[in-house]
């Protein structure tokens, strides 16, 4: 881990500020990050100029400050795709409602918002808000899809707001948000630290014809899978990803093999892994445990309708099967479990059913939200261990498995050390 000005060490920031009163904080965080060895460049949305003069900001970058879209000066100099490509990272702070909706809905309507749709650069964002807009469905279901996009979010703090209020939306202070910062560049060094790992992922439902237009499945919406497979590929890991129907994107940098039932499932993963040694499988596919006998044109009713029987046959345990001992076996099998009622007595028994070597159990039960929601508790259970996760997003569920996976097999341990900070 390198000293804060190896981290910073020619490392660009183009920070973008949106129209709230946290952007009276701009002058501290420009200097605070400058101090730290960064160079800083600045658009500034027109609403922020009135709580922070551009002068002020331009004087403190030492950079021009970019405000207008359509500015001719501006577009002259530099165009607002390359403003948002000459940076090694986008720092949005103070991030208001107003932009995290835009950003959510790949809005383009002034110099901030456009840049932001235009970056292919990480993008870390400081939200700061009123409580109320702050906790509103449409501002979290915004951090949701923001989140699950790989935007990381500094965390709004807790304490009294500019409107009088007291509550959690004031932006997070400027040394947190520095912190933040540094995480973000160790974890960026540290990003190949997977590099040379094969890991397999199953992901999502599946879907099990019964004719031309009936299936049966389930509600999973791969969110658990998708994001343990795009953790191992932010850290150089090669990931494929074997996954059901989602609505979902494959994420960056992983390659996808869709498949729709199970015994497609199965054939998938024996494929990947009889191609060439995989590490690490982790099976987290909501895999329909029975499939219907297929009949090839579709179920009528009748005349009469009469209760219709369907036979069932169980499934492949493709967990299981990637769990046997060979000489493909990954070096690491790991199962998530759903469960309801004693969590830890089942997923010992279940990884011991199933030959794999580390389960994480999800509890399920109705209300927990789990199945298709955003969020996880998790139980790791492996062979003398037992660790208790509390309720964190799925991304956050990941990104600590992943750290517990590259431990486990001996890389870097300073993924666990720089990933921590960051959320
Ligand atoms: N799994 C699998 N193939 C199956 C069924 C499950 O690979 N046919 C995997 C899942 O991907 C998960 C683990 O097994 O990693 C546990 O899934 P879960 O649904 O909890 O267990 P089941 O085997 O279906 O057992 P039960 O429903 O009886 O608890």
């Amino acid at each position: 881990m390198g000293t804060p000005e190896q981290t910073a060490c020619g490392r660009r920031i183009l920070l973008v500020l949106s129209g709230g009163i946290a952007a009276c904080k701009a002058p501290d965080l420009i200097r605070s990050l400058r101090e730290r060895g960064f160079s800083v460049r600045c658009v500034m949305a027109q609403a922020a100029a009135q709580f922070v003069t551009p002068l002020t900001v331009s004087a403190l970058s030492g950079d021009t400050v970019y405000q207008d879209l359509f500015s001719l000066t501006d577009e002259a100099q530099m165009g607002h795709i390359r403003l948002s490509r000459e940076a090694d990272l986008v720092l949005v702070a103070p991030c208001t409602a107003s932009l995290m909706a835009r950003m959510a809905t790949g809005l383009a309507d002034d110099l901030a918002s456009t840049v932001l749709l235009a970056t292919d650069k990480p993008v870390m964002i400081a939200p700061a808000m009123n409580t109320k807009m702050w906790e509103h469905p449409a501002t979290q279901a915004n951090r949701s899809t923001l989140l699950e996009r790989g935007i990381r979010i500094i965390e709004p703090g807790v304490g009294e707001l500019a409107c009088g209020e007291y509550g959690v939306g004031r932006m997070a202070e400027v040394p947190g948000i520095v912190a933040a910062v540094e995480a973000h560049f160790r974890l960026h060094q540290s990003r190949f630290v997977l590099s040379g790992l094969r890991a397999l992922v199953t992901s999502g439902p599946t879907i099990e014809a019964i004719d031309p237009v009936r299936f049966i499945s389930n509600h999973s919406s791969g969110r658990q899978g998708h994001a343990v497979a795009a953790a191992l590929a932010t850290l150089g890991a090669d990931v494929t990803l074997v996954h059901g129907p989602v609505s979902l994107p494959a994420p960056p940098g992983v390659s996808a093999v869709p498949v729709q039932s199970a015994r497609e499932m199965l054939q998938a993963c024996l494929s990947v892994i009889e191609e060439g040694k995989v590490d690490v499988a982790v099976c987290v596919a909501a895999v329909a445990d029975w499939y219907a006998h297929y009949t090839s044109s579709k179920i009528k009713k009748g005349q009469d309708p009469a209760p219709l029987s369907l036979s069932l046959h169980p499934n492949p345990d493709i967990l299981a099967t990637l769990s046997r001992p060979g000489p493909h076996r990954p070096r690491l099998v790991i199962g998530f479990a759903a469960e309801t009622g004693d969590l830890v007595e089942q997923a010992r028994a279940k990884r011991q059913r199933k030959g794999c070597d580390w389960i994480c159990a999800n509890d399920v039960s109705p209300g927990t939200g789990t199945f298709g929601g955003m969020r996880n508790t998790v139980y790791l259970v492996t062979e003398t261990t037992e660790e208790y996760w509390p309720a964190m997003d799925k991304t956050e569920v990941a990104d600590r498995l992943v750290r517990s996976v590259a431990s486990a097999l001996g890389y870097a341990s300073s993924v666990s050390s720089a990933a921590e900070k960051v959320s």
